[in-house]
């Protein structure tokens, strides 16, 4: 089965062909980000304008890349949730004209799922695993029992650590997309240069929620306040003392949900996945025997292969959309697991 996965929830326009899950036969993925650099941000109104200019070339390149017809494609699956409004509904509209004119199966999947599943298409891992999903916003730590099923044990209680990492970079002029710039300027920087204060974990039933507007704040605020008297003040030795801390906050997490959870297995998915030190600092639970596995960089952020191979698992079962259903902006309300 060749499913047509469209992906435009945010910033990247993108549309693959996945046949039977697994195979990426092509995964086109325009970004927007030189378009968005002036404004060192998203700016949801030319992304959706953005997005209704390239669609119907980037599924054709998606289509020419894999050697097909518009007619071999066998389903279309399409983002509709979480995200920017506009950009959703310019994917969706035209995945559901796309899939009534060819007469072959509609449906709509929930980006937080495909970048939880987005490690299974190259690397298939055994369920259940815990889901460490770092993305831009909404992340969370969840033990995922399935493809369609996933219980929630920790979230982002104010900024998501990708945000954290995009306003640090921000701040300082780094460069844009911030994530990618701290990254790059770590590797050149001492991470002990600055000592970040991580939040304690305080009440028990909420031990796996996540607080980063704290660390943002020290990030930002501490080192102006010192920032003339500081001999290690540099770009390379901000990016690598914030990475530091804000991979450690989380890994701490990690650690703990996999004590309490009995967990043996491990994905990451979402942009902040393609970070070199969370890559290296999660390969270490393979030391103490845990399996642990990443999608490669490019389906890490957002991309239309993760949508087609996850719908590849809905249609397998017999699952559908309809034509009525419409994009929304919020965060599926998942099954949320209280800590003991
Ligand atoms: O998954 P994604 O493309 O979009 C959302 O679903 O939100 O993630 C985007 C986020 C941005 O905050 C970006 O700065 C971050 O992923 N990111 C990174 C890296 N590459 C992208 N953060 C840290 N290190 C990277 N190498
Ligand atoms: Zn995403």
């Amino acid at each position: 089965m060749k499913v047509l996965g469209i992906e435009t929830s945010c910033d990247e326009c993108s549309a693959a062909i996945v046949e039977d899950g697994h195979t990426i036969l092509s995964n086109v993925i325009a970004t927007q980000i030189e378009l968005h650099k002036p404004y060192e941000g998203v700016v949801p109104e030319l992304a959706s304008r953005l997005h209704t200019e390239w669609i119907s070339q980037v599924v054709q390149s998606a289509l020419d890349r894999a050697q097909l017809l518009s007619k071999d494609i066998d389903a279309v699956a399409v983002t509709n949730r979480p995200g920017l409004l506009g950009s959703l509904l310019v994917g969706l509209s035209f995945a559901k004209g796309y899939s009534a004119s060819l007469q072959v199966p509609f449906i709509t999947i929930d980006h937080i799922r495909a970048h939880l599943f987005a490690s299974q298409i190259e690397a298939p891992l055994a369920y259940p695993y815990l889901g460490v999903l770092v993305a831009g916003g909404h992340p969370v730590l969840c033990k995922v029992l399935d493809y369609d099923e996933i219980e929630v044990l920790g979230t982002a209680i104010d900024d998501a650590i990708g945000e954290a990492f995009d306003k640090v970079a921000k701040h300082y002029g780094m460069g844009y997309p911030g994530g990618v710039a701290i990254d790059n300027l770590a590797k050149k920087g001492n991470p002990l240069a600055f000592l970040f204060p991580g939040p304690t974990l305080k009440e028990k039933h909420r031990i796996y929620d996540i607080s980063y507007s704290g660390l943002k704040t020290a990030a930002i605020n501490q080192l102006d306040m010192f920032w003339d008297q500081s001999s290690e003040k540099s770009l390379e030795n901000i990016a690598a003392s914030f990475q530091r801390t804000a991979v450690n906050m989380l890994v701490k997490r990690i650690r703990l949900a996999l004590q309490e959870t009995g967990l043996k297995r491990i994905s990451a998915g979402g942009g902040v996945a393609a970070n070199s030190y969370l890559r290296s600092e999660l390969k270490k639970f393979e030391e103490g025997g845990y399996e642990v596995s990443f999608p490669s960089l490019k389906l890490c952020t957002d991309n239309g292969a993760m949508i087609a191979a996850l719908a590849y698992q809905y249609l397998k079962d017999g699952k559908r959309s309809e034509y009525s259903e419409s994009a929304s902006a919020r965060v599926t309300a998942f099954k949320k697991k209280q800590s003991t």
